[in-house]
């Protein structure tokens, strides 16, 4: 917790808003989708799902994937404290709604599925697939009866974990947009980031969670940052934006959102 703290200390302090910005592409990314205060009506859907996995008293046994939580003691957990500990903001997931949309994502890839939230955001905000793979079962299931109750067509579960997905994806498989919200190990963040290039195109964006998790998470996200593939990164402090565009020069943003 200290080292959270004290990382958006700094990152305050050298963080800009969209007047420090002088790249168009991020100048427009910035002012027309991370700020836009639209209120847009599959806002109201995602709240109500919301609202209905607060009010969800089942309890189901989960496996641990990730670095393990900060909160939870035993495995066996109750939905509505799974969807109020580890699920999305409502902020977060306005803005990856949002992003979905101003980006025109068609093909997008989730890693870390939890109880949907996120999921729910760009199925709704996108006509294309939404794949997303959880490594818990249970967790699994619980997301799949929700998207069936409310209706949602567009998401394709996957039970399995992350490395082996990504060892088993096709080549031809490339994705308008990723997010990568599991396992915040900044080893596995790396590997995960590997994979991944292999299927990515010019407009591809990447969105890495909690990149202040741990000093290893945001060493990894230094790595990531310095790869030559990257063009346009973006610290956002909660999330971090990777963009491959061979049109723009190499650039690095720290902006508050
Ligand atoms: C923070 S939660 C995801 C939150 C979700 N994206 C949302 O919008 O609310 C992380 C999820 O990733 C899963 N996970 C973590 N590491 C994994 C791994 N290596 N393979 C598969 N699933 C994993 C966990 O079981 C957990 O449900």
């Amino acid at each position: 917790m200290r080292y959270i703290i004290q990382s958006y200390i700094r990152f305050f302090y050298r963080s800009t808003n969209k007047h420090g910005v002088h790249s168009p592409f991020v100048y427009k990314f910035v002012t027309k989708c991370l700020n836009d205060k639209t209120n847009y009506s599959e806002y109201k859907q995602m709240q109500e799902y919301r609202l209905n996995l607060y009010r969800d008293k089942n309890e189901i046994t989960v496996k641990d994937f990730g670095a393990g939580s900060r909160v939870f003691k035993n495995n066996t957990r109750r939905i509505s404290k799974i969807a109020r500990v580890a699920g999305m903001t409502s902020k977060r997931q306005k803005l990856l709604y949002r992003i979905t949309k101003y980006l025109n994502c068609q093909n997008i890839l989730e890693l870390g599925t939890s109880l949907g939230l996120g999921t729910l955001s760009m199925a709704l905000a996108s006509k294309g697939k939404v794949t997303t793979v959880e490594g818990c079962p249970e967790t699994l299931k619980t997301a799949q009866n929700y998207f069936q109750h409310f209706n949602i067509q567009n998401v394709w579960t996957i039970n399995e974990n992350f490395t082996s997905f990504l060892s088993e994806l096709p080549a031809s498989e490339k994705y308008d947009l990723i997010y990568i919200d599991g396992n915040h190990s900044g080893t596995s963040t790396l590997h995960y980031f590997e994979l991944l290039l292999n299927h990515i195109h010019n407009d591809t964006l990447i969105i890495f969670d909690d990149i202040y998790w741990s000093k290893e998470m945001t060493n990894a996200w230094k790595e990531i940052i310095k790869n030559p593939k990257v063009r346009v990164s973006i610290d956002t402090f909660q999330w971090g934006f990777v963009f491959f565009r061979n049109e723009q020069q190499k650039e690095h943003f720290t902006i508050r959102v």
